[in-house]
């Protein structure tokens, strides 16, 4: 851990949960609850709830879950120690200076070397675009129409013949080779030695939104290949978290974020003056750069290649925008291939009319799904309209969806009818406008023994964090060794413990993970609803039911260890006993 225990704990405490929520997602409270949207998944029906007596949140659509600082490192992407950073400053809390494990601070300074020979690397590729050598480079950028102004904005650089030079710059600044290649900037052979991996190319240096430099695109000059080499992943360099031009973007003050295929677009688009645009780092565009583009915007307009590939990409990045509940529009850049050229034919009050009518996600999609049919030929136009109606079937919500058939229908000479019916008959052979249902419980019943053992550990700490009560009641037959299964038993270690001083503490209990999935598991059983049975002596049976349950997988899982560890034999007598003496007792709920 980073921070100390108490730190972590008193800047938890001063963050209300359901305030900090709040700032995000609009809630409501109703039941002993707060209800919204779910922030980490579309839906149009609330599934997302709060509660602010346990401090703890839970999704029952997706899963997500735990505590204030869980919530804040999904929605803002931050790490654990960026999490508490932000939220202490939020109440007013002074941090400590951070308390350190050597691994940590290890990691740490990796990172902070990696960053820093990138940025000695950038330095030195800035300076070779300005020298003779990099003239081939400079002029290359001219012919390309870019300023020195923009130039110098996106720290564009070279890389020129001779490999040994950056090598010798960074030595000559004191980085080991090691970490030399480890960022990426040169590779190591016995026949070579240390060479430079960019080489003849002009560099395009890769910022996160803190502006620093974390990978680099280069492009070849001429005809070489690849067209585009970019820096491998590194600790400090993820691409499918980060955004190039998302830096300047963040600040660009636009209502919508234009999402661009290449660099060169991106640089294009700043030049013209719309500093909104960005573009993925030389892979598909993906869920988590979604999810980092919601922070700034809920528009995303795409401005991919008009090519086939470029279209595929465009179908694609509709969907990953969709499910991450933003709503995406293609601008249309035909006859030019992309940004850059579009801008440079046309300028910028062009593409500014093309971002004005910049088409309909759906209707996008509806028109490439048109090219695919010959709709002289009845049978192919029949099938075009049944895979419209297909399509509609995505619309969950129904005034969406019939909004949208209005739409299509009349844009392409449908009857309106028909086209209902049609969609009924889709929906009904494939139930997929059915509501997604809510489960009743966060708790899925499963079938294996473990997900059977699993399934009722965690119910029996749902029931005890529902009524702390109990535990005094079933302490003699239970303790935190008969829970077998990771989290369960942390948890039941630290709730039973806390439950002995008389101050149970859910949110705190999700903070001794690390690990997101484990926090969300660790709040799923705060969060869950009990089994919904109705009278009490019902009530009573279930939850013996499920402490004998408990208690049996126990005792055979220490029993089917005497074998190689000694004091299971003790645990496996003293649970044969306990177990016993609970099939006779009687435990009462109130
Ligand atoms: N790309 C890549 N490797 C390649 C080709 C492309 O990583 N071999 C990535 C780069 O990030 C590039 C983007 O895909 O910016 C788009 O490719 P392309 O359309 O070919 O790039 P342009 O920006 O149009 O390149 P240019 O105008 O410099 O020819
Ligand atoms: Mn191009």
């Amino acid at each position: 851990m980073f921070y100390s225990d108490e730190t972590v704990e008193e800047v938890r405490t001063k963050n209300d949960i359901v305030d900090v929520v709040s700032e995000h997602v609009k809630l409501q409270k109703r039941g002993g609850r707060h209800w919204g949207l779910c922030p980490f998944h579309n839906e149009k029906s609330p599934s997302f709830s709060v509660n602010g007596d346990l401090q703890v949140y839970h999704c029952f659509g997706c899963g997500a879950g735990g505590n204030v600082y869980t919530f804040v490192m999904n929605y803002e992407n931050f790490s654990f120690p960026e999490a508490v950073k932000m939220l202490a400053d939020r109440a007013g809390v002074q941090l400590p200076e951070p308390e350190e494990s050597e691994e940590g601070r290890k990691r740490e300074s990796r990172r902070a070397r990696l960053l820093a020979v990138n940025k000695e690397a950038a330095k030195f590729f800035y300076y070779q675009l300005r020298t003779a050598q990099g003239e081939r480079g400079y002029q290359y950028l001219k012919k390309r129409e870019l300023t020195d102004e923009t130039m110098q904005k996106f720290g564009l650089g070279f890389a020129g013949k001779n490999g040994a030079v950056l090598v010798q710059y960074l030595r000559g600044k004191g980085f080991e080779d090691e970490v030399i290649q480890e960022a990426g900037l040169a590779s190591h052979s016995e026949k070579y030695g240390m060479t430079s991996q960019f080489w003849n190319r002009v560099m395009y240096p890769i910022q996160d939104i803190n502006n620093r430099v974390i990978g680099f695109g280069g492009r070849v000059m001429g005809e070489g290949e690849p067209k585009y080499l970019n820096s491998p992943e590194t600790p400090v360099f993820d691409k499918r978290r980060n955004l190039y031009g998302l830096n300047y973007a963040r600040r660009a003050r636009s209502s919508n974020i234009i999402l661009c295929e290449g660099y060169m677009d991106v640089i294009a688009m700043h030049q013209a003056g719309f500093g909104q645009a960005v573009a993925s780092l030389g892979t598909a565009f993906t869920a988590e750069q979604a999810a980092l583009l919601r922070r700034y915007t809920d528009q995303v307009l795409l401005a991919y290649d008009s090519d086939g590939a470029g279209v595929k990409a465009a179908l694609r990045g509709i969907g990953i925008l969709r499910e991450a509940g933003l709503t995406g529009k293609v601008i249309n850049m035909q006859p030019y291939k992309d940004p850059d050229e579009f801008m440079k034919a046309l300028g910028r009050e062009a593409f500014q009319e093309r971002i004005l009518q910049a088409e309909n996600s759906f209707f996008f999609e509806i028109r490439i799904l048109e090219g695919q049919f010959r709709l002289s030929d009845p049978e192919e136009k029949t099938r075009f309209h049944r895979e419209i109606a297909r399509k509609l079937c995505s619309f969950s919500e129904e005034v969406e969806r019939d909004n949208y058939l209005q739409a299509v229908a009349e844009k392409y000479f449908i009857g309106v009818e028909n086209l209902r019916k049609l969609v009924r008959g889709y929906a009904a052979q494939t139930g997929l406008v059915k509501p997604v249902e809510r489960p009743k419980s966060g708790v899925r019943p499963k079938t294996s023994p473990e997900d059977k053992a699993k399934r009722s550990q965690r119910l029996l700490l749902t029931w005890i964090a529902d009524r702390p009560g109990l535990y005094d009641r079933i302490k003699k037959y239970i303790s935190a060794m008969d829970f077998t299964e990771g989290v369960c038993q942390r948890v039941a270690e630290r709730m039973f413990r806390e439950l002995e001083e008389g101050k149970l503490n859910p949110a705190g209990i999700i903070s001794m993970f690390e690990e997101e999935s484990e926090q969300r598991e660790a709040a799923a059983l705060f969060s869950a609803d009990l089994p919904g049975l109705e009278t009490e002596p019902e009530k009573e049976k279930a939850f013996r039911d499920i402490l004998l349950s408990v208690k049996k997988n126990s005792y055979e899982y220490h029993v089917a260890r005497m074998g190689t560890d000694v004091s299971a034999l003790s645990r496996a007598i003293e649970g044969k006993k306990a177990l016993e003496e609970l099939g006779r007792a009687h435990i009462s709920l109130d």
